[in-house]
C-alpha cells in the first residue's frame, strides 16, 4: 500500500479550501491500493470530508486531545475529529513537540484515545539537526517509538520527518532515508510481533513531485507526508499519480 498525505497545517480559507478539493477531484486518479489523504485545519475538517470522502480520500486531524470532552480550551477532542469527518489523526509532528511542548508520554495517551475511537494515527517521528550531527539519529526515533510500549500494538500508520528537511527545501538524501526507514521498520517488528498490523512507513520533509518519484524507490518508503507542496492541488494530484 502507499500512502500520501496532505498536511494543510495552518493555511487555507474556505474559500479557498473549496477550490482546492474541486480542483484536485478534477485530477485525482490514484492507482489501486493508494491511499490519499487531507489534512486541514479544524475549521475545514467538515467542508472538506463533505467534499472528499465520497471519493475516497481520507481526512485527517492534524491533532487531537486524549480526553473526550471536558474543560480543555482551544483543543479538540477524538469524538469531535470523527464527528468532524475525519478517519484518522496526525499525532506527534514536529511542530507540536517544537511549539506546543508535546512529549512522548502526552501522545501515548493520544494514540490510546485515537484507537477508542476508531481513529488511524499518523505518528510522526524524526531527529533535530542536533541529534543526527551528534550521531543521535537512531536513538530518537528509537525513542519516540518506544511509547508502542505503553500503548501496546493497534493500527498505525508512521511518518519519518527529519526536522532539518521540513520547510527548508532540504530533502533527506536517500541513503539517509534509507537508514531511517529500515530501522523503524526493524523497532515496529519488535513493539508489533505477533500481530497482524502491516504499518506503512511514509517520508516527510520537503517532498516535491520532483523528488517523490526518487524517495518511492527507496526500499520501505510507502509514500509521504507532505506541507508545502501541498498546498497546490496539481502538485498534490501529481503526488498521488506518482504513488500509484
Ligand atoms: O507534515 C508535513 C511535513 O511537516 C513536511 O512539510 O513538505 O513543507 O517540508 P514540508
Amino acid at each position: 500500500m502507499r500512502c500520501v498525505v496532505a498536511n494543510w497545517k495552518m493555511n487555507l480559507t474556505s474559500d479557498e479550501a473549496k477550490a482546492f478539493c474541486e480542483d484536485l477531484l478534477g485530477r485525482f486518479a490514484p492507482g489501486a491500493g493508494t491511499e490519499a489523504g487531507i489534512a486541514p485545519p479544524f475549521t475545514l475538517l467538515h467542508q472538506v470530508s463533505g467534499l472528499v470522502r465520497s471519493k475516497g480520500i481520507q481526512v485527517f486531524g492534524q491533532n487531537g486531545h486524549a480526553e473526550p470532552k471536558g474543560a480543555f480550551t482551544g483543543e479538540v477532542s477524538m469524538p469531535q475529529l470523527r464527528d468532524a469527518g475525519c478517519s484518522g489523526v496526525i499525532l506527534g509532528h514536529s511542530e507540536r513537540r517544537q511549539l506546543f511542548g508535546e512529549t512522548d508520554a502526552a501522545l501515548a495517551k493520544k494514540v490510546k484515545a485515537a484507537w477508542q475511537w476508531d481513529l488511524l494515527p499518523l505518528l510522526c517521528i524524526g531527529e533535530t539537526l542536533e541529534q543526527r550531527d551528534a550521531g543521535q539519529t537512531l536513538e530518537a526515533l528509537g525513542q519516540q517509538l518506544s511509547i508502542l510500549a505503553e500503548t501496546g500494538p493497534g493500527p498505525l500508520w508512521v511518518a519519518y520527518e527529519p526536522v532539518w528537511a521540513i520547510g527548508t527545501g532540504r530533502r533527506a538524501e536517500a541513503a539517509q532515508v534509507r537508514e531511517a526507514h529500515a530501522f523503524i521498520r526493524t523497532e515496529l517488528q519488535r513493539h508489533l510481533a505477533g500481530t497482524e498490523y502491516q504499518v506503512p512507513i511514509l517520508y516527510g520533509g520537503s517532498v516535491t513531485p520532483e523528488n517523490f518519484p526518487e524517495l518511492l524507490g527507496i526500499p520501505e518508503v510507502a509514500g509521504g507526508l507532505v506541507g508545502g507542496a501541498s498546498l497546490d492541488s496539481r502538485k498534490f494530484a501529481e503526488l498521488v499519480r506518482q504513488a500509484g
